[in-house]
């Protein structure tokens, strides 16, 4: 190669660097000053299919859009493969066009963590962890990036009003489940895949998670939406959820009165449907888990759940979560929207009515 020629190829290496690097303009969460009172979230997205429920969020203008996991299906053990899958999403024009005018958050689950129903064995969580933070473009100071996982948090304040966005990991530090004893068919109480384990070993978030989400609880505010990839309020079915380990599931309960932490509302993914679940076990106020699981998917064998307010809806959806802070009396409508646009699914209630009264 000529000296010539050798300038021109590392001169277009570079100009292919400096575009590889390039990235879409996108709303940063440190961006969002105001305290947001839409906010919008989903999961279960794969990336190959068209995704017109994106352009439908967008339509709604929400403050906040956050992914519950399943973000993408990459079910892989091969981080090329990982990467092209987010890269394939990341393509999507309506998947753009929500990044350019919506502030995302997420967290993983199962498939876009790596592998189907996987928990803590999982062995490239370590790299995949990396993968989910540059494709969020989770900024390179987030405490986020401090630690093993992919937990963390973020608080919004106005007048005196405050919102705390908890986001978990379901995946990293899970042991893994109990698998439903088949041979048993004379014990008709357990269905499908898993079984509850009472083993008080197992943990679902692991103990760092938990110290700090402690520490979070600890904090005021007066709402806190706690984004859990998996359901935690519906009743045991037989599927990947926090029935599964009952005792983190407790372990939840008591540490939400412990702390005293008024506002706590679930939202959670995975099942491919959507409906509002509400526990309220003694000492409580009332504990909400509304679960919007169909960006591009759809489930229409939904189970029973003896703690759902009216229907499921098992169609394309997205969540919504529409704040009033502005009056004396400051409240929550959750919406499930589908398709067409049109709200599905809704509840709304005072947040005063989500604190403990001693
Ligand atoms: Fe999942």
């Amino acid at each position: 190669m000529t000296s010539r020629r050798i300038i021109i190829f590392f001169f277009c290496l570079s100009l292919n660097i400096v575009h590889a690097e390039e990235k879409p303009v996108v709303k940063s969460i440190n961006d969002l000053k105001r305290l947001p009172s839409r906010i919008a979230f989903g999961s279960c997205s794969k990336q190959f299919k068209q995704q017109p429920i994106l352009s439908k969020v967008v339509k709604k203008q929400p403050d906040l859009f956050i992914y519950l996991g399943d973000n993408i299906y990459a079910d892989t053990y091969d981080m090329k493969v990982l990467r092209d899958k987010y890269q394939e999403l990341g393509s999507k024009p309506e998947f753009q066009a929500l990044r350019e005018n919506v502030t995302v958050l997420s967290v993983w689950d199962d498939h876009d963590y790596g592998a189907n129903d996987a928990g803590k064995e999982y062995p490239k969580k370590v790299e995949s962890r990396e993968i989910f933070f540059d494709f969020w473009q989770v900024p390179p100071k987030s405490p986020r990036r401090t630690r093993p996982g992919i937990y963390g948090s973020h608080e919004f304040s106005a007048n005196e009003k405050r919102l705390q966005v908890i986001l978990l990991d379901t995946r990293y530090f899970r042991d893994p489940l109990k698998r439903r004893d088949k041979d048993q068919s004379a014990n008709a109480s357990w269905k499908n895949d898993y079984q509850p384990d009472p083993d008080p070993q197992k943990t679902l978030l692991g103990a760092e998670q938990w110290k700090w989400l402690e520490q979070e609880f600890r904090k005021p505010a007066d709402l806190r939406i706690v984004c859990s990839s998996i359901q935690f309020g519906h009743s045991y079915n037989g599927w990947e959820s926090w029935t599964n380990l009952p005792n983190e599931q407790q372990h939840m309960f008591d540490l939400i009165k412990s702390t005293k932490a008024n506002g706590v509302v679930f939202i959670s993914g995975d099942v491919h449907w959507a409906e509002i679940n509400k526990r309220q076990p003694k000492g409580h106020y009332p504990i909400y888990d509304v679960t919007a699981s169909g960006l591009t998917e759809e489930w229409h064998n939904v189970e029973p759940s003896t703690f759902r307010i009216g229907e499921a809806y098992r169609d394309n959806h997205f969540g919504m979560f529409e704040i009033d802070w502005m009056t004396d009396k400051p409240s929550v409508t959750f919406n499930i929207i589908g398709l067409d646009g049109s709200i599905k699914l809704q509840h709304s209630t005072t947040l005063d009515a989500l604190k403990f009264t001693n």
